[in-house]
């Protein structure tokens, strides 16, 4: 057997396993057969703990509205370029409906980061309407943003279950670069640990291929991923976007898309062969790259797609990065092309399931 044979091995056998060393080298791989010796181990775990299974979640962009000014977010409230809308509680009802009528079985309510009484009102009476009209058969995730401990109370208490929140990097000072000094990255770990005790599936992630990021930063990521006891992670590689300060010189080259692809889709492979039962996204960020990224993320380790129901017309505004896909893609089609691509993996689709994280059933 070769060093990495063994070292995949005892990742798959026992969670957590892995040392900081062994995840920056599994990280760093870029040996057409070791990556994919890497991604067959972690896809095997995912089989074990999942099975051949996709979750969908409908992703509304209910809002570009942001009170953040992240350096690489294309929504940050310094774009002044950007036309800023917010769905009315008419316009999210519908898409819900859209989605419960497509079978996904989970949704995803994401904007913007707004804290004032008005919102957290606003929230909570569509929480109340979209548990009425699914007959509370929908699994509902917000991704919102920071927010005091009692707004995430009425959220829950109002039927949301799950709330993503991603820590971008668990390093303070990567984190500091990445962020005005108004942004405060002890508050937002604080968010984490509210949630958790507030029992939502508490799900996290980073961005890789960061200016100023190293392996080893990614690799204490995933560490810090289970310290935090998660149940789910969205990760994808950072995507320059010229109207950001991060972004406004970098265009990516051939060779820049495939570093960051192989990175991403490695991670996604260490962050399930160390923690095993979590629920990881394959995000659209992969497939801005790569027209299969999301389908190459499943076969890495990945058991979870969001699909976007977003209006067309309200999609160019909500460009995190440039190169968004699916800018014209309609709920229909989506979902019948995704259906087809993961028929060819083997994979099939829990329609009408919430598709929970296995970690949190397994919660004392
Ligand atoms: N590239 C990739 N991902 C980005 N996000 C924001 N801006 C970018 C970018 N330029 C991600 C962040 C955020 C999520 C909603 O989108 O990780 O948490």
């Amino acid at each position: 057997m070769t060093a990495l044979s063994t070292l995949l091995e005892k990742a798959s056998t026992t969670r957590y396993s892995l040392s900081i060393p062994e995840m920056t080298l599994l990280l760093g791989l870029s040996d057409p057969q070791e990556i994919a010796q890497l991604h067959a181990a972690a896809y095997a775990v995912k089989l074990r703990h999942i099975g051949p299974y996709v979750s969908l979640r409908g992703l509304i962009e209910m809002g570009n509205i942001c009170s953040k000014d992240c350096y690489y977010c294309g929504i940050r409230k310094s774009n002044t370029a950007l036309t800023r809308f917010s769905l009315d509680s008419e316009a999210i009802l519908r898409l819900t409906q859209q989605i419960i009528d497509l079978h996904y079985g989970s949704i995803v309510l994401q904007s913007g980061e707004i804290e004032s009484g008005k919102q957290t009102a606003f929230i909570e009476s569509i929480l109340q309407k979209i548990h009425i009209l699914s007959q509370g058969t929908l699994g509902i995730t917000l991704s919102l943003g920071e927010q005091s401990f009692e707004t995430f109370q009425r959220w829950r208490l109002a039927g949301a279950h799950r709330y993503l929140l991603r820590i971008e990097s668990s390093n303070p000072t990567l984190y500091a670069q990445l962020h005005p000094t108004s942004h405060n990255f002890q508050r937002r770990v604080q968010c984490l640990r509210d949630l958790r005790k507030l029992r939502y599936q508490v799900g996290s992630g980073v961005m890789c291929d960061l200016p100023g990021q190293t392996l080893e930063d990614l690799a204490r990521d995933v560490q810090w991923f289970h310290e935090l006891d998660l149940d789910m992670l969205g990760m994808g590689p950072y995507i320059p976007h010229h109207q950001t300060p991060l972004g406004q010189h970098l265009t990516l080259t051939p060779t820049d898309i495939t570093r960051k692809l192989t990175l991403a889709l490695n991670l996604i492979s260490v962050a399930r062969l160390y923690l095993h039962d979590v629920n990881i996204a394959a995000t659209t960020a992969l497939q801005a790259l790569d027209e299969m990224g999301r389908e190459r993320g499943l076969l890495a380790g990945a058991n979870v797609m969001m699909p976007n129901v977003t209006d067309i017309q309200y999609r160019p505004q909500y460009q995190l990065y440039e190169n968004k896909p699916n800018l014209d893609e309609n709920a229909e089609t989506s979902r019948t092309l995704l259906e087809q691509h993961l028929a060819t993996l083997g994979e099939s689709i829990l329609w009408d399931q919430q598709g929970n994280s296995p970690h949190y059933r397994t919660d004392p």
